[in-house]
């Protein structure tokens, strides 16, 4: 059995868990990891950067921090994971579901398309660890802030900038099918140095807690809305190794990404099918290998074919201006490449503790369907 994706397992994090428990004696958040991971992520981004417990969470925070309103629009890609727009709906914003460009990243037609008087907050999500032209996004937006989901994105850069610190802020994911994590966990950068001081009232239920570890207040007390995002630091351990060994993770999949590259391409290109690319603006992650086939049949026989021979191959977000709770917010308009992608897209297993003989097996399975097809 090949599965999807395994959590990235390094070797230093059991010692750093019993380090965080016995020698520190620090489970909660706010420890010395916590301070550790911030401190590498602000190292990697060259700006301020929260931990948090999850890339909803950092979302969400970012939703706060922008002050969205209800009413306020707010441009979205369908295409995206439903914690893109929950955080804004959460806030009683208005969607505005956006479609997306052939690699899963939002359209700019499509920004100039829906953008009204009215347009709070433009989210983009770097999907695949990819992004558009965000010279271009940015000019489009104006004064309008953007928020960059950046849940894929880490260590990817546009134009040498890394993603996520571009806009306003950006929200980063440490869920374990990421490229690094602990389990569940997140972060939020800011840009823009305004928003930190509410971010860290948010962050800790609304109070000036940090301000009191610091040693900058005598007492701690209610200041401003909140909630519980404070990563606890047995997950902070964890992060810190996954952290330390950034590069090592990345090359591995990168190295994995390239072999199906090459075997695959040709293969692919017979058949009318193609794989998800880097633009040249960026430098890519080497997040998730997508494939997208010319028909849906075709990627539904193609997961039954893999599956029937031990290889997890699943697809990717449904398009949320379909979805229940999406229709809501839609206007119905069809949204045609998030539709296709929807429909047409699959992933294939990529993970750091891989093996070269999995990854051959998941190459030739895939050239046997494609051979029959
Ligand atoms: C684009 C995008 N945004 C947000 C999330 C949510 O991340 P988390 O699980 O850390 O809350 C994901 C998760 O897969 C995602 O792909």
């Amino acid at each position: 059995m090949i599965p999807f994706n395994k959590p990235a397992f390094l070797g230093t994090e059991l010692e750093a868990i019993r380090t965080a428990l016995v020698q520190n004696g620090h489970a909660a958040g706010g420890g010395p990891f916590g301070k550790r991971c911030e401190a590498l992520l602000e190292g990697l981004l060259g700006q301020r950067t929260l931990l948090v417990t999850s890339a909803t969470h950092a979302l969400e925070l970012g939703a706060h921090l922008l002050d969205l309103q209800a009413g306020d629009e707010v441009i979205v890609p369908s295409f995206t994971f439903v914690s893109t727009a929950n955080a804004f709906a959460l806030r009683g914003a208005k969607i505005r579901f956006a479609d997306v460009d052939e690699s899963g990243n939002l359209s700019l037609a499509e920004v100039e398309r829906l953008r009204t008087p009215r347009t709070r907050c433009i989210s983009v999500v770097h999907y695949a660890g990819n992004s558009c032209d965000l010279d271009a996004l940015l000019s489009l937006a104006g004064d309008i802030p953007v928020l960059e989901d950046a849940a894929q994105a880490i260590d990817a850069s546009y134009k040498g900038r890394p993603l996520g610190t571009l806009g306003a802020c950006g929200a980063f994911s440490f869920h374990e099918t990421k490229n690094i994590g602990c389990g569940e966990g997140g972060a939020l950068t800011l840009r823009d140095t305004k928003l930190i001081e509410r971010a860290e009232y948010y962050r800790d239920k609304g109070t000036n807690r940090r301000k009191f570890l610091g040693g900058l207040v005598d007492k701690y007390t209610w200041v401003d809305l909140g909630s519980s995002l404070v990563l606890s630091d047995v997950n902070a351990a964890y992060l810190s190794c996954q952290l330390e060994q950034l590069q090592a993770v990345q090359a591995r999949r990168g190295h994995i990404w390239s072999r199906y590259a090459e075997a695959l391409a040709a293969p692919l290109a017979r058949v009318g099918a193609r794989f998800i690319q880097p633009p040249a603006h960026n430098r890519p992650n080497h997040h998730l290998f997508g494939v997208v086939f010319a028909r849906a049949e075709q990627r539904t026989a193609f997961i039954a074919f893999m599956r029937e021979r031990g290889v997890v191959t699943p697809f990717h977000y449904v398009s949320l201006h379909l979805s229940p709770f999406g229709q809501r917010f839609h206007d119905g308009r069809a949204l045609p490449m998030t539709e296709t992608l929807s429909g047409n897209l699959v992933r294939l297993p990529l993970f750091y503790n891989q093996t070269d003989a999995q990854v051959d097996e998941v190459i030739g399975r895939t050239t046997e369907f494609l051979r029959a097809l």
